[in-house]
């Protein structure tokens, strides 16, 4: 017997300290489609989300609402678990970092740290950017037009002095340069893995993994005072969702899945996913994840966004407003994934008119109703009429479908969902090309048997067409292609890749109920 294949992907954990935004939506989003992406592939998927709960950010923003500090987190941990539901995000896990079996496992996590030699005592002093919950080199600060210091995220700084524990960070700068030499896609896109690496060839210093200042974290293990610099706690939740400590024994737990396939994050975070966890990886004695995907930013119709700007854009709202596919299409297509997008209104209804009620939409409304016109069903192309006999110009279209199936795996395969969906869509242009030169209205009009067989055939072609869209479209958009294959009348069992290359049968077969899929929208409205 084979073994399963096996798929392990995360999503940053978001700090509570907010409601959720559209960026925030967007990393989902495109880790939900990467999972869903493997499973019609085959594989046995693992996709954990959560919250990250403790240190200085959120416990500030509780205090600033004036709420108990573990009332306010569970309040806004809902709000990440609803917002997940809502963007149906197909998650497998989700750790709230102020879950007991979370301090089991960074406290055993730590253990392992201090085991290997890796942790000493020393004050911190120097600049903290309590924003980017990160220590900041003297030589990153800059200074705004008012004397406020800040990082070079633009987060305000502080001077801490303050007792703390290190970690022996400078111990493995040759260790992740060798690894990043043997493992070029280790962080993509390559740009990042750039970045990466000049930071670690630059002066790599050790890494400050306790806090004294205050007491929202979890408590190092037998060190009174200290709690965990909380990006060395909100990183193990990668092995808390699976279980860690507990190991088992390779043979079908929890923990088969490590080490990650995929740590899908945002580029401002990717140092701490790119440095400083493959280095606690190193000293903890734990595999390192295959590669780390750091996407670009979102901006408001040009602006960087902010709350004090006040142009955060809710992706609930988002939903609302335009139903969840359209937005799931729009942010994955709109920009090219790994690059900074510009979010407007305009840019979402011209491409959800375009591509899904122009393109897709509508070519599924006019074959479903011609079939229904002709067969009350399925079209019907074999037979004492017609013997399903397909013309070059039908097998030519059949062909450049069949053949999409490997262009589209080699862009899913680099994350390039742009023009994954690029691609489907140019094929679905060619259907419409080949409806259009076809006619089968005409055929169906004409009136004869001949007609209507070959007729039969042109729909058959174009039914095919569709199901294979709508299953290269599935990881993207499972609701909308969902109904798209229940018009088609094709079984649950067989919207899957094992099943995209056999055709459907072409002796009719029952419709579902056709409804359009994407009404076009017109000028957006206020939300
Ligand atoms: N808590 C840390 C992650 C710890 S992972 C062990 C964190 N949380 S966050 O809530 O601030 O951000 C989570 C994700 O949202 C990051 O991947 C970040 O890049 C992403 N985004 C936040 N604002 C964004 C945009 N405007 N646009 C796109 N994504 C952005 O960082």
């Amino acid at each position: 017997m084979t073994a399963q294949k096996r798929f392990y992907l995360t999503t940053p954990i978001y700090y509570v300290n907010d409601k959720p935004h559209i960026g925030h939506a967007y990393t989902s989003l495109a880790s939900d489609v990467v999972v869903r992406y493997k499973r019609l592939r085959g594989y046995e998927c693992h996709l954990l989300t959560g919250t990250d709960e403790h240190g200085q950010k959120v416990q500030q923003a509780a205090q600033r609402a004036g709420e108990e500090t573990a009332l306010f987190t569970s309040r806004f941990a809902e709000n990440f678990r609803s917002m997940a539901e809502r963007l149906q995000i197909s998650y497998d896990g989700f750790v709230r970092t102020t879950e007991e079996r979370h301090r089991l496992s960074a406290q055993a996590f730590w253990t392992r740290l201090q085991e290997s030699g890796d942790l000493y005592d020393k004050d911190y002093e120097g600049w903290y950017s309590v924003r980017d919950e990160n220590y900041c080199d003297a030589s990153e600060i800059k200074e705004r037009a008012d004397g406020t210091k800040v990082s070079a995220s633009g987060g305000e700084v502080e001077w801490v002095i303050e007792p703390s524990i290190f970690f022996r960070l400078s111990k493995y700068r040759d260790s992740l340069l060798r690894h990043y030499d043997a493992h070029p896609d280790f962080i993509m896109p390559r740009t990042r893995m750039n970045e990466v690496r000049s930071f670690v060839e630059g002066s790599l210093w050790d890494l400050c993994v306790s806090r004294t200042s205050f007491s929202w974290g979890v408590p190092v293990p037998e060190r009174e005072g200290h709690v965990m610099y909380v990006w060395v706690d909100a990183l193990t939740n990668y092995l808390t969702g699976l279980g860690f400590p507990n190991e088992g024994s390779k043979g079908g737990g929890l923990f088969d899945f490590w080490p990650a396939d995929m740590h899908m994050v945002g580029k401002d975070i990717v140092r701490f996913h790119g440095v400083y966890w493959p280095a606690l990886l190193m000293s903890a004695g734990l595999e390192l994840p295959k590669r780390i995907f750091a996407h670009g930013w979102w901006t408001n119709a040009g602006e960087k966004i902010s709350k004090s700007v006040g142009n955060v854009i809710d992706p609930i709202a988002l939903v609302d407003e335009y139903g969840l596919d359209r937005v799931r299409y729009f942010l994955l297509r709109e920009v090219p994934f790994g690059e900074d997008g510009d979010f407007s209104h305009e840019a979402m209804v011209r491409r959800s008119n375009e591509d899904l009620a122009n393109g897709l939409g509508n070519l599924c409304m006019r074959v479903l109703t011609l079939a229904d016109r002709g067969w009350g069903g399925l079209p019907v192309c074999e037979g004492a009429a017609c013997k399903g006999v397909t013309l070059e110009q039908d097998e030519a279209l059949l062909a450049k479908f069949d053949a999409g199936e490997a262009l589209l795996e080699e862009r899913m395969e680099a994350c390039s969902f742009h023009r994954a969906l690029a691609g489907v869509m140019a094929l679905v242009g060619e259907a419409d090309r080949y409806i259009t030169r076809e006619a089968p209205w005409k055929l169906l009009g004409a009136g004869d048997e001949v007609s209507k067989g070959r007729a039969g055939v042109v729909l058959w072609v174009l039914c095919e067409c569709l199901r294979m869209a709508a299953i290269d479209l599935l990881c993207f958009m499972p609701g909308s292609m969902g109904r798209i294959l229940d018009m088609l009348g094709v079984g649950e069992g067989l919207r899957d890749f094992a099943h995209r290359g056999r055709r459907l049968p072409r002796t009719g077969g029952k419709l579902g109920e056709v409804a359009a899929v994407f009404p076009r929208l017109e000028k957006r409205g206020e939300a």
